[in-house]
């Protein structure tokens, strides 16, 4: 088919985009991840572990049968699911407004609930597989876990089996996805009951918020019972600065054709956009955050920054979210909490008078992984004696926050955790061995 090659063409081009700027945010450099997985030694009798990716980490499907079209080339009806996240349309001049029309949620702010656009559909395939998570595309273009489960499966796991993914809507923040928890419980009891022993929980960035949402909730006797540990990955727990930005004037993290400003529209939509505002007491109060001629926005100014910018609803989704893991409650389960160091991180966005219609004009860079500042990253420290269990905090030095999910030492890593040596180094170096020179934006 003639989309399919043009798509290859545009995620080649995305891929090489993604070499000389390193700009994705949490997706676009994952695309033809290193194929550098070794054989690891076989074993048995590790413990079964489910991956909860991030944020715009798994396929979406929507089925339509919309009231109105915004363009009338747009599909009206359509009698099967088809993929919604990644589908090919967003890379077309109007698909992009297609889709957009179609995974953009509605906020109500009375019920102060978001709901798909009216008559669309949208449902996530392979819960408990691996499938949705190892790529994004039914063409296996977009690799995501890829490596990793390809890793484990070499180790001795079982796809589908002893490693599942756990896939949801990454469009909405926990307190709206109640259903997808008590799947997530089921899973684990289920992986339990079968295997007979307990489960490692893995998260990459906003998956790990999930993972801690998640393990919140239980009951310390349920977690002891079933759960072996916490290995979370690349997690923003102060929260994105990042985000900011993405409200304020969109970010298209290297996707070609589809503008900054064009896709914020998606973007402003997606409830996990505030749940990721930076916490109120991680940065200092008088940390400019944004900054546009007319004002400065800090930590402690975000009802200003959404009314400046006439997106009222902004703040109500980030009051709705804003409690939800930023008090950092202890998981009470071992953890093993990794994050790239080592790479300047936009801390704060200068804007000139086109704010928030224009890209920001200059940056302030702090230690972080290209995406997250360090300073976020490392707040899990928190929990070292507070809670029973330990807590392992392994810093890698010049990591980029998508390699995580596949660079070999941070698979090699985990395949010890997996394989009972629970201690790890507090500091791992790979700035010698990262593919790329890494060129922070712009
Ligand atoms: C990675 O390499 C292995 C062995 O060379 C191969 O079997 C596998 O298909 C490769 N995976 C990808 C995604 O290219
Ligand atoms: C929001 O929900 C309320 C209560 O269900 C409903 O009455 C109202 O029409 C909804 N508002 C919008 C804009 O859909
Ligand atoms: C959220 O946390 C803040 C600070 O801990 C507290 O003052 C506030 O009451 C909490 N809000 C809700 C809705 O729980
Ligand atoms: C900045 O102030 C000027 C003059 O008051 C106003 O016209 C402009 O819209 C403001 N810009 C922003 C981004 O608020």
């Amino acid at each position: 088919m003639r989309s399919a090659n043009v798509f290859t063409l545009l995620l080649t081009f995305a891929f090489l985009s993604a070499v000389h700027h390193t700009s994705a945010f949490w997706l676009f450099n994952v695309i033809f991840p290193p194929n550098a997985t070794r054989p690891g030694v076989q074993s048995n009798d590790t413990p079964p572990i489910i991956i909860v990716p991030g944020n715009l980490g798994n396929r979406l499907e929507a089925k339509i049968d919309k009231p109105t079209l915004v363009h009338w080339m747009c599909y009206k009806k359509t009698e099967d699911w088809f993929s919604l996240w990644i589908d090919l349309n967003m890379f077309m001049p109007i698909g992009i407004d297609c889709w957009i029309d179609n995974i953009k949620l509605v906020y109500n702010k009375t019920t102060r609930q978001s709901s798909n656009s009216p008559g669309v559909e949208v449902r996530v395939p392979g819960f408990g597989q691996t499938y949705a998570i190892e790529f994004l595309d039914s063409n296996r273009l977009a690799g995501y876990f890829h490596t990793m489960v390809q890793h484990l499966v070499n180790m001795g796991y079982t796809r589908d089996g002893t490693v599942r993914g756990a896939p949801y809507d990454w469009r909405l923040a926990p307190n709206q996805n109640e259903k997808y928890l008590s799947k997530l419980k089921e899973l684990v009891e289920e992986m339990y009951d079968l295997y007979q022993q307990p489960i490692h929980l893995l998260g990459h960035s906003m998956g790990s918020h999930y993972v801690l949402y998640f393990l919140n909730q239980q009951t310390q006797a349920w977690k002891d019972k079933h759960i072996k540990g916490f290995i979370s990955l690349g997690a923003p727990w102060g929260g994105a600065i990042k985000t900011l930005r993405v409200i304020a004037s969109g970010e298209n993290d290297g996707i070609p054709m589809i503008s900054n400003i064009k896709i914020r529209e998606e973007q402003r939509m997606a409830v996990t956009n505030p749940w990721m505002l930076p916490n109120v007491d991680v940065w200092p109060k008088d940390h400019v955050l944004i900054s546009t001629p007319n004002a400065t926005y800090t930590n402690q100014d975000y009802e200003q920054f959404f009314s400046d910018m006439d997106f009222e609803d902004g703040w109500l989704m980030w009051e709705d979210t804003k409690n939800l893991t930023s008090g950092m409650q202890p998981p009470g389960v071992e953890v093993w909490c990794m994050y790239g160091v080592g790479i300047p991180t936009p801390v704060s966005y200068v804007y000139d008078g086109g704010y928030p219609d224009t890209d920001p004009v200059d940056y302030v860079y702090a230690d972080g992984d290209d995406t997250v500042d360090s300073l976020s990253m490392s707040q899990c420290k928190r929990w070292i004696g507070q809670q029973e269990a330990p807590v392992h905090v392994t810093e890698f030095r010049g990591m980029p926050h998508l390699d995580m999910v596949f660079h070999h030492k941070v698979l090699g890593l985990m395949q010890q955790i997996l394989e009972g040596q629970s201690d790890t180094p507090e500091e791992v170096d790979c700035r010698d061995d990262m593919i790329f020179k890494t060129i922070p934006k712009p």
